[in-house]
């Protein structure tokens, strides 16, 4: 499948793990039509990809994918023959404010690309044959593990909690109803949580780097107790690129790196990093950690069994959490402009910018 021509359409290129999956796609393989399709909500920013935008093989184009007519001409212009859909609302916090935004793109937003997608490829004389719908979701549809040791496998059944989490499960019943029904190839991958360069500043990690930076509190939920299962975006990312091309069709895979880590670790962990690439005296952060009022709903722990994934198609991980978490603290350090341009709404301009250019 190598050297094959392809034209894919990689939905949520411009967030935090899309622009990783992108980078990857575009420089491994060049043969290869890259179309990064992403509505650009303040989730969505286009320097992530500076170092790519100008490849041959990449294209980027604004749209949402609730815009079914649009999604559809896009398919039929690009001649598009894969689609690993990553666009989301993806913060469960701001799920709880506001769910209804989570429905319309989570749920609808992924019902009308699969639409688009049937439309266009039923129409095709080949059909399905070649075709992929890869979506990419979470382990949180599960639900939440207590301290029992156990973990979430392919046959774990849905219990989600959050809005989020219920609006990522709903998608991925959409996705399979598409192959049951209708024949439709297509894959879902549940993976656990990712951290490293280029994610948004509300989630734990690059959050909590900056806010020690810039010497303010660490806002951890409840005791700091609730345990994640995390991953590098970029292990993640090449986990992907082996599920697009050798994985099973209608099959699950979890993807997830055995990490679990209690949250006031992680804070701890993340203090101690900071504070020694900084050159401050240890324990000079300490006092910044703030307890305060718990998530709604917050669920206490997530793990993933990767083994069938790693049975299947050999992956594995590729960094250990302490060197992930060291490359991790030091590009946010690295890149104090990106998260300033982030912070301040700077990096909104960046598209009128660049495609002014053109
Ligand atoms: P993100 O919030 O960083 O990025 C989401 C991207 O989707 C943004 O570029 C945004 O502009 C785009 N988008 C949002 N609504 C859109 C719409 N209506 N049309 C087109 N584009 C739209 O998200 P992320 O953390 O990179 O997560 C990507 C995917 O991976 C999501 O589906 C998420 O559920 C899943 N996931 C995330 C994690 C994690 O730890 N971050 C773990 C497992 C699965
Ligand atoms: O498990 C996969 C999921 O991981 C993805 O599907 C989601 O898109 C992604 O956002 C992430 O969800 P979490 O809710 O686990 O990630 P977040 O970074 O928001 O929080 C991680 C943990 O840290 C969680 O237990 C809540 C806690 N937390 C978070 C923030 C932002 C705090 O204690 N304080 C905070 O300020």
């Amino acid at each position: 499948m190598g050297n094959q021509q392809r034209s894919i359409v990689i939905t949520g290129g411009a967030g935090f793990i899309g622009s990783h999956v992108v980078r990857l796609f575009v420089n491994k393989y060049p043969q290869y039509n890259i179309i990064n399709l992403d509505k650009l909500t303040y989730a969505g920013n286009l320097e992530n990809l500076k170092d790519i935008e100008n490849q041959p093989n990449y294209t980027f184009v604004k749209a949402d994918i609730c815009d079914y007519e649009t999604i559809l001409d896009i398919l039929r212009q690009h001649n598009v023959d894969g689609i690993i859909h990553l666009a989301a609302e993806s913060h469960v916090d701001r799920s709880i404010r506001d769910p209804f935004t989570f429905a319309r793109t989570n749920v609808m937003g992924t019902l009308s690309l699969l639409q688009a997608a049937k439309t266009y490829w039923e129409s095709r004389p080949e059909g399905y044959e070649g075709k992929l719908f890869y979506h990419i979701s979470t382990d949180e549809v599960y639900g939440a593990l207590t301290f029992d040791g156990s973990l979430f496998t392919e046959q774990t059944k849905y219990q989600p909690h959050s809005p989020y989490s219920a609006s990522k499960a709903s998608s991925d019943h959409f996705v399979r109803a598409f192959h049951d029904t209708f024949g439709m190839p297509t894959i879902v991958t549940n993976c656990s949580n990712n951290y490293g360069p280029y994610q948004f500043p509300e989630k734990l990690i690059p959050l909590f780097i900056n806010n020690i930076r810039h010497r303010r509190p660490l806002p951890v939920y409840g005791k700091g107790e609730n345990v994640r299962d995390w991953l590098y975006v970029v292990d993640h990312a090449r986990a992907i690129d082996l599920i697009f091309h050798k994985g099973r069709v209608a099959e699950t895979y979890n993807i997830g790196g055995h990490n679990e880590w209690k949250n006031i670790d992680i804070v701890k962990l993340l203090i101690k990093t900071v504070d020694r690439l900084l050159g401050n005296p240890e324990g000079y952060s300490d006092c910044l950690i703030s307890y305060v009022a718990d998530r709604k709903g917050h669920d206490l722990r997530y793990a993933i069994d990767p083994t069938k994934l790693s049975r299947e198609l050999g992956w594995k991980p590729s960094l250990q959490f302490e060197e992930g978490i060291e490359k991790t603290v030091k590009w946010y350090l690295d890149n104090q402009e990106w998260m300033d341009r982030v912070t301040s709404g700077e990096y909104e301009k960046y598209y009128e910018a660049f495609y002014a250019n053109r």
